[in-house]
């Protein structure tokens, strides 16, 4: 599917100069999100997964139905403060400010075959930074899913040493 008009690029949002791609739409529709969602899940069973690991907020979006679809958990990582347990973290940069995100401890079992979402890869500061984090535990990031990605910044470039499915790109 092109997913190309389901995605809505807000011009200065949230800051001057930034181009926001608002997924929104596509979640709004149910069987474009369910197609989004779809192709993800083949990704994932041929990387033959233990568990998903989505950063806060849109990687629960898109991470939560694949867990849901393959009957395997999935593993929020916060923005710090957020998470109640005993957590590792990481400081990591994004488009547009600095940041802390967090894991639990216990979330990740040492050789779990991990999947990576989120809804959008633009500098890759968040899915290095979460890529840090379950390896830190012991997992092994057997793949990086994502509806959009941004190619005139250099976030593919981060995760080259991983494999990476993008649904729609803008260059
Ligand atoms: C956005 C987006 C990705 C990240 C991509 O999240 O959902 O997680 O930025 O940017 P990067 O590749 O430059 O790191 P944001 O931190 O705005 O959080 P939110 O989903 O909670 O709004």
């Amino acid at each position: 599917m092109d997913y190309n008009k389901y995605i809505e690029i807000v011009k200065d949002y949230p800051k001057e100069g930034i181009s926001f791609k608002d997924i929104t739409p596509l979640m709004n529709d149910g069987k474009a999100f369910k197609s989004a969602v779809d192709e993800i899940v083949e990704f994932a069973k041929e990387k033959k997964i233990d568990i998903v690991v989505g950063p806060e907020a849109r990687g629960f979006i898109v991470g939560c139905p694949v867990s849901y679809a393959l009957e395997v958990g999935f593993a929020p990582v916060r923005k710090e403060g957020k998470l109640p347990r005993e957590v590792i973290k990481v400081d990591y940069g994004l488009e547009y400010g600095q940041n802390v995100l967090t894991i639990h401890k216990d979330a990740i079992k040492p050789g779990q075959r991990v999947l990576i979402t989120d809804d959008l890869l633009a500098t890759g500061g968040t899915i290095e930074a979460t890529i840090k984090l379950v390896e830190q535990l012991g997992g092994i990031v057997v793949g990086c899913a994502f509806l959009v990605e941004l190619g005139y910044l250099d976030g593919l470039e981060k995760l080259k040493n991983y494999d990476v499915l993008t649904l729609l790109s803008y260059k």
